[in-house]
């Protein structure tokens, strides 16, 4: 039975195994910045590997995309970043740290990315009993102000060209940009989708939690073009794919739930949205978003119809968004450069768009947490990762069981062969058993081990992860076993 697993014995993991490190540790550390170890990049490499898999290589109608991270900035005019993309904080007076009202507000249930501005109602008497997690000072707030959670960096050289731009906060809206694009450029019709993983920044006022909730972060989204009247379906048939696609790779299904929004809680272009949730160690075991899975209907295809004729007015003020005002939509937006014209029903509209976006991070998070096990097995504990196959960082462990007779040479024979088509690790470093407990931590399904035996007849034992069993396999035949073992 899997123990109960703490944030803190998946934090002292990552570092001591290699998954994840802080970043510039050697400098005292960057918060909530964190950098991918040697196990920690092949798991994260697996995660998006089979999110690709299963949103791209196995699907006729998505195709991928790689937007870059420096964007136009009228993009996020258009899609309202540049004004709402903001958390409502508020300062405590003693200490002067910043706090996001809807946390304080509301702390055990800390659901939302961000909230929307429309917490502005929100007043320094609302927060009177409220205490500062920080120095637990009562009541010592000020007004809530907006924070800005875009990152801002200059582009080019000289003074008089050079712009603000922002790192991208989503990689959504690189998507929305090249709808066009992809529409001109591939045979794709309606329903499609276009899909992406990529970095995101938010320079967010509360980070936590480990890889949690980072300022840099991951994210692999679809944006799922259909036509309105179908987006009903279409979001109840990612919101199910998306939940399935979890379960498939292992998380086990009690730790797993959906949460519709409520009206009050959906962004201002969402007609429905739903987050897929985990039941993560940290607080008070509280279920927190892994995914959310949002009916966008048409409004940034319709926003960007907007943004591109707002373009030469941008000219002019160049650098100083604050300034632009967002066209007014066309009377026969409709008919607009970002309308799709369907050939068979000889119909024009702006699609609506299903949007699954998930975190790469917060999955890989996730992954860690439910693999995590600890075991007595002869009087010791065993920590072992109960990776599926396909996210294991190292697929096979290859043992010569000592370092003499011949043994160290079929080992790395056995290696040679078996990296050309898996992850795998040779070690013949100390006691055999502390080397399986190793791999067990690093959550490798298999070792091979090459003892007395294989000089007498050519075969290696192959030890399970899980069941710890040992079965003797040929050496001829590893290649094939793992093949059929692993499926991957
Ligand atoms: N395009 C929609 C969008 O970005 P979101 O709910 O803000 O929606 C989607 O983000 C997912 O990205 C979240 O469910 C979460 O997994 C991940 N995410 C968002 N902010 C994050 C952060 N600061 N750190 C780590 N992951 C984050």
């Amino acid at each position: 039975m899997a123990k109960i697993t703490k944030l803190e014995d998946i934090v002292s993991l990552c570092k001591r195994r290699g998954f994840i490190f802080q970043s510039s540790e050697i400098y005292g550390g960057l918060a909530s910045c964190y950098d991918y170890g040697p196990l920690g990049v092949e798991l994260k490499h697996n995660i998006k590997k089979a999110w690709w898999k299963a949103m791209v290589q196995m699907r006729n109608d998505i195709v991928g995309l790689d937007c870059s991270i420096l964007m136009h900035p009228l993009v996020w005019k258009a899609s309202g970043h540049a004004d709402k993309f903001a958390d409502l904080i508020a300062e405590c007076k003693k200490c002067n740290t910043r706090t996001r009202v809807d946390h304080l507000a509301n702390h055990a249930e800390e659901h939302t990315e961000h909230v929307s501005l429309d917490l502005a109602k929100v007043t320094a008497a609302d927060l009177n009993n409220k205490v500062c997690p920080n120095c637990g000072a009562v009541g010592k707030f000020t007004e809530p102000m907006p924070f800005k959670l875009m990152f801002e960096t200059q582009m080019g050289a000289n003074v008089d060209d050079s712009m603000t731009l922002y790192l991208r906060p989503e990689t959504a809206q690189g998507i929305f940009a090249n709808f066009r694009n992809v529409l001109d450029s591939t045979r794709v019709k309606i329903p499609f989708g276009i899909a992406q993983i990529g970095k995101s920044f938010r320079n967010e006022v509360t980070t936590k939690a480990f890889i949690f909730r980072t300022r840099e972060f991951e994210q692999a989204e679809l944006e799922f073009f259909c036509e309105p009247g179908t987006d009903d379906k279409w979001y109840e048939y990612w919101k199910q794919h998306r939940f399935d696609w979890y379960i498939n790779l292992g998380l086990k299904k009690e730790n797993l739930r959906m949460r519709d929004h409520a009206k009050d809680e959906l962004a201002h272009y969402a007609k429905g949205c739903v987050d897929i949730e985990y039941k993560f160690p940290f607080g008070s075991g509280d279920w927190q978003e892994l995914e959310g899975i949002a009916n966008r209907t048409d409004y940034d295809l319709r926003q960007h119809q907007r943004g591109m004729r707002t373009l030469n007015a941008w000219f002019e003020n160049k650098g100083d968004l604050s300034k632009i005002q967002l066209k007014e939509e066309a009377e026969d937006y409709l008919t607009g450069p970002l309308s799709y014209f369907d050939d068979e029903k000889k119909k024009r509209y702006i699609p609506y768009v299903i949007e699954p976006s998930a975190g790469m991070d917060r999955s890989a998070l996730a992954f860690l947490v439910d693999a995590y096990d600890e075991e007595e097995v002869r009087g010791e504990t065993r920590n072992l990762l109960r990776f599926n196959h396909a996210l294991a960082p190292i697929k096979v462990g290859v043992f010569p069981l000592v370092k003499k007779d011949g043994m160290p040479e079929i080992g790395h024979n056995i290696h040679d062969n078996l990296k050309k088509y898996f992850t795998c690790f040779y070690d013949e470093k100390g006691a055999v058993g502390r080397r399986y407990r190793r791999q067990d931590e690093a959550g490798t399904p298999f070792c091979v081990t090459v003892d007395g035996q294989t000089l007498a007849d050519k075969t290696v034992t192959v030890r399970e992860r899980d069941s710890m069993e040992q079965i003797r396999v040929a050496t001829n035949q590893l290649l094939q076993f793992f093949r059929e073992k692993l499926d991957v």
